[in-house]
């Protein structure tokens, strides 16, 4: 059986790599993932996500970007170009830290992006974070989490799947932390199948 085949990039923990590793093996008796993660690539080197590749035979390549000695478009075509080796189907960001170019993206252009927030709130670093300030500030009894399909633009690409989070009274900002990045990964593995099981393309 030809499954189709995932590249996942990753620059920490990798909890979501998992949750996706897990849907590929069976081991989640709720969402099972017809397909096989090919590879797993870091920009970080102590990435714990890479060591739970190298568990099932994955291969996990570190590639940093070093600003001192190469441009970001040098490295967006390296990257472009060490995961088409792979010949993935569908690329996916879980928690990834690097801004993708258009250059990346005129080689992949089927690529998500899961983000610990709603559509149009809190892009970029920290976005729990900066939800949790907006709590204290009054502002706001909710965050969220979604996958969209990435353009050059941070956290902008059109949505896939979002859910609504409350943030509850007595909420430290590691109790919201730990509710999202719960909720966040049903999430993810609900889009990879949308995308897959629908051939969608953006
Ligand atoms: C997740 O909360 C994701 O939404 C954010 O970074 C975190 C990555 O977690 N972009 P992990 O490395 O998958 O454990």
């Amino acid at each position: 059986m030809n499954y189709p085949k995932l590249v996942v990039l990753i620059s920490g923990n990798g909890s979501n790599l998992q949750a996706i590793i897990d849907s590929t093996h069976r081991i989640n008796p709720n969402i099972t993932i017809r397909a096989n993660v090919v590879a797993v690539i870091s920009n970080r080197k102590k990435a714990y996500g890479l060591e739970r590749a190298r568990k099932y035979n994955i291969p996990a390549i570190y590639l940093p970007f070093k600003s001192k000695k190469m441009d970001r478009i040098e490295y967006d075509k390296s990257l472009a170009n060490e995961i088409s080796k792979f010949k993935p189907d569908l690329i996916i960001l879980a928690g990834w830290m690097h801004i993708l170019s258009n250059e990346f993206l005129k080689i992949h252009r089927r690529v998500i992006n899961l983000h610990p927030a709603l559509p149009g709130e809190f892009p970029g670093k920290d976005a729990i974070g900066m939800a949790y300030q907006a709590f204290k500030e009054g502002k706001t009894k909710r965050t969220g989490a979604m996958v969209h399909w990435v353009i050059p633009e941070l956290d902008a690409g059109e949505p896939l799947e979002t859910i609504k989070i409350p943030i509850l009274n007595n909420d430290s900002e590691n109790d919201l932390r730990k509710r999202v990045q719960y909720y966040e990964k049903e999430l993810l593995l609900k889009s990879i199948n949308k995308v897959l099981l629908n051939n969608l393309y953006p």
